[in-house]
């Protein structure tokens, strides 16, 4: 017999007859109720076994985290809060779970507690919600640009460029780390290694991403991106997931419009199609909150929050604009930030942007126009000659979500740069080839999608929002 999913069971506009579902105990109470989860719904659906009639060894392996498969009758419940119930007729343990020993027991766990236990933690309900909003966002993502006609990349994970300077990159060798082939100099011969050449993980799909937006005009990437910086923090991973669209003939006002406008429809596609699981995932927000001291609870609810993202102008500043702002801030002038912005060419750090969105502005701000020495080798210099046309997306509670820029379409000038930054032009020489042979005006961005369902799901540490985060010191599972 076919089983059919909770989330049916639980939409069905009828009572039914000799129905089947299959999934894991969440509760069993009473010796009588199951509460039964199949992953397909955050909502468990209520099984009333026949306990006069079941026997005893039947009932005892009715624990916590057994999977079962129940037939029985969609009913309506005489309980509260559910319109209809399994009445079982007939239950088989399909897998026994020893009820001491299962980490998830039905209480509370520290969040910490549940990334050790990354293979398991899925069966709470609060990351079944995040994992089903992760992964309702990622069709959104392939939804909008395939709508509007931009064609998806494969841009290579192993790669033999490092110039990009995006951060640290993963080496990748089969060559014997104990016992490495050397030159004649005493180097590392590395064209004995795998690939004839030195390579890394790609910390970005930009560069081979703007060779076909070269040819195919609209073009987006979506995959996995590797970034070996040491940085400890709950923002960022070693192995994120990376949106880079990249559109000829776009200058930066057009690239920053097409990344509100992306933004805003991934966040809403979520808001319509994951209700259940954002209500959930809002309703213990608002839990989490209740510990908190009241400065630094958020102050809109979830839904609210994701609300004010899709129906609101995101606040467009230069960066010189918002040097102008932080400088003139209460806590830069009372020393409050670690780092105090003196002058115009500092980077800003997270502190800064986050004072911008959750304190000045009360929105996403696009910052734009920023120096040329803190960015990229690769982004439109303008006519100032000191600042480029990068834009970065800043977040309430995320800080930076998207980074992008108009590329540097002038042959001399990227050239020069390049120089004047020590990279190898003859390692490049394809992306300067873009430059050489029917070059124009283009421009691109990188979301990092971490981030995006860090916002989406309210959650507050880059690891509680990927099945099994990778970062310093952790690679397990
Ligand atoms: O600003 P980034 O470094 O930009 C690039 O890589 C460009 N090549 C993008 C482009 O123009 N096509 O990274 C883009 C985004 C950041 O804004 C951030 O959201 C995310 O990627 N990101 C990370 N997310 C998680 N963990 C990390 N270590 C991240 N580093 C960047
Ligand atoms: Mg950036």
């Amino acid at each position: 017999m076919r089983h059919t999913k909770v989330k049916d069971l639980l939409n069905s506009t009828t009572t039914l007859q000799e129905i089947n579902a299959k999934g894991w105990v969440r509760t069993f109470r009473n010796n009588q109720f199951i509460a039964l989860n199949d992953g397909s719904t955050i909502n468990n659906i209520q099984c009333v076994v026949d306990f006069e009639n079941t026997p005893d060894e039947t009932l005892k392996r009715i624990t916590t985290g057994a999977a079962v498969s129940v037939t029985g009758n969609l009913v309506e419940s005489k309980g509260a809060g559910q319109k209809y119930e399994i009445q079982v007729n007939k239950l088989e343990i399909l897998g026994d779970s020893d009820a001491e020993k299962f980490p998830m027991q039905p209480k509370k766990h520290s969040l910490e507690f549940l990334r050790e236990n990354a293979h398991l933690r899925v069966r709470t309900n609060a990351f079944g919600a995040i994992m089903r909003v992760r992964s309702v966002l990622s069709f959104a993502v392939h939804s909008y640009f395939q709508q509007k006609g931009f064609v998806y990349v494969n841009t290579p994970i192993v790669t033999g460029a490092d110039a990009e300077g995006a951060g640290e990159m993963f080496q990748v060798t089969s060559l014997p780390l104990d016992n490495l082939p050397k030159t004649e100099e005493g180097n590392i011969d590395y064209k004995k290694d795998f690939f004839g050449k030195h390579t890394n993980l790609t910390v970005s799909g930009q560069l081979e991403g703007e060779t076909f937006a070269m040819a195919l005009g609209q073009i987006y990437t979506f995959g996995p991106t590797f970034r070996a910086e040491n940085s400890n923090t709950s923002r960022h991973l070693a192995e994120f997931w990376m949106i880079e669209p990249e559109v000829a003939f776009n200058d930066l006002n057009d690239n920053m419009d097409l990344a509100e406008d992306f933004i805003k429809y991934v966040v809403k596609y979520a808001v319509d199609n994951c209700g259940d699981d954002l209500k959930f995932l809002e309703g213990r927000l608002i839990e989490e909150e209740k510990s908190k001291p009241q400065t630094e609870r958020s102050e809109m609810p979830l839904l609210e929050k994701l609300g004010f993202v899709m129906n609101n102008d995101f606040k467009r500043v230069s960066y010189t604009e918002a040097v102008d702002i932080l400088r003139d801030s209460t806590p830069n002038k009372k020393k409050k930030f670690q780092y105090i912005i003196n002058e115009w060419g500092a980077d800003l750090q997270s502190e800064h942007e986050r004072y911008l969105v959750e304190k000045h502005f009360k929105c996403p701000v696009i910052l734009f126009d920023y120096p040329a020495n803190i960015k990229a080798f690769y982004m439109r210099l303008n006519e100032d000659g000191k600042t480029v046309r990068a834009m970065d997306i800043l977040f309430p509670g995320i800080g930076e979500i998207v980074g992008g820029s108009q590329r540097e379409e002038r042959f001399d000038v990227l050239v020069e740069k390049m120089k004047a930054l020590g990279i190898d032009e003859e390692e490049l020489w394809w992306y300067l080839d873009t430059r050489r042979f029917g070059s124009a005006v283009h421009s691109g961005f990188g979301l990092g999608f971490e981030r995006l369902v860090l916002f989406v799901t309210g959650m507050t540490n880059i690891r509680d929002v990927i099945p099994f985060p990778r970062t310093p010191q952790n690679a397990e599972f």
